[in-house]
């Protein structure tokens, strides 16, 4: 049944998504942060679901260089790119840690938990510690595993559609609007 709840945009990103199939590739989106010499920074990361109507999932680790550019200035955008439509989403809004995060935590696997305990991501490899970088089972929640809350409020829809391209932005002020843009 449709949730009429939903802001629009959900129901043409779905169906961008699933023209697209279901390869696991169809949920890379790009995050760009802002680092702390304010220059941008951009990165692939997995989309892991909805938040409330408006607010995606995304895990990361606390280590890497993205969670010191959220702490001086939240700001981000996603872009989302579907191939088959041709489509191009560009959602900008704030990202925020969720401190309550085990139940994301228990819903990966063994293979992904450990990746949280490996050695420190952008850091210069030790070869001693290598061999540390294996697949355990029964691990606890990481200190190092952060899911972070990207709340949107602004999207901008690109369409090159034949024989006219089509371009929409909704913008969050109290409610969703959606105006109709040039391409
Ligand atoms: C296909 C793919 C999926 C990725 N998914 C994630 C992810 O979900 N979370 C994440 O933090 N990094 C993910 N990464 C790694 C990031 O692109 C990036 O290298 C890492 O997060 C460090 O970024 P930073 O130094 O800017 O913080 C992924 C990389 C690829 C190629």
């Amino acid at each position: 049944m449709p949730d009429n709840n939903l802001p629009s945009w959900r129901q043409d990103l779905k169906s961008s998504r699933k023209k697209e199939g279901k390869s696991p590739s169809n949920r890379w989106i790009q995050l760009a942060t802002v680092s702390e010499e304010n220059e941008p920074r951009l990165r692939t990361v997995v989309f892991r679901g909805w938040n409330k109507n408006s607010s995606m999932i995304i895990f990361t680790d606390r280590r890497s260089e993205k969670i010191g550019h959220l702490k001086s200035n939240p700001n981000a955008e996603i872009l989302w790119f579907f191939l088959k439509t041709k489509s191009q989403y560009r959602f900008k809004g704030k990202i925020l840690e969720l401190s309550d995060n085990k139940n994301y935590w228990n819903l990966l696997s063994e293979k992904s938990k450990s990746s949280w305990f490996w050695e420190s991501p952008g850091k210069k490899v030790n070869p001693k510690v290598q061999s540390a970088n294996k697949i355990s089972s029964n691990l606890p929640k990481s200190d190092n595993f952060v899911v972070l809350n990207f709340e949107i409020d602004s999207v901008d829809l690109l369409k090159l559609e034949q024989p006219i391209h089509k371009r929409y932005l909704w913008e969050k002020i109290n409610k969703w609007e959606k105006v109709e843009i040039n391409p």
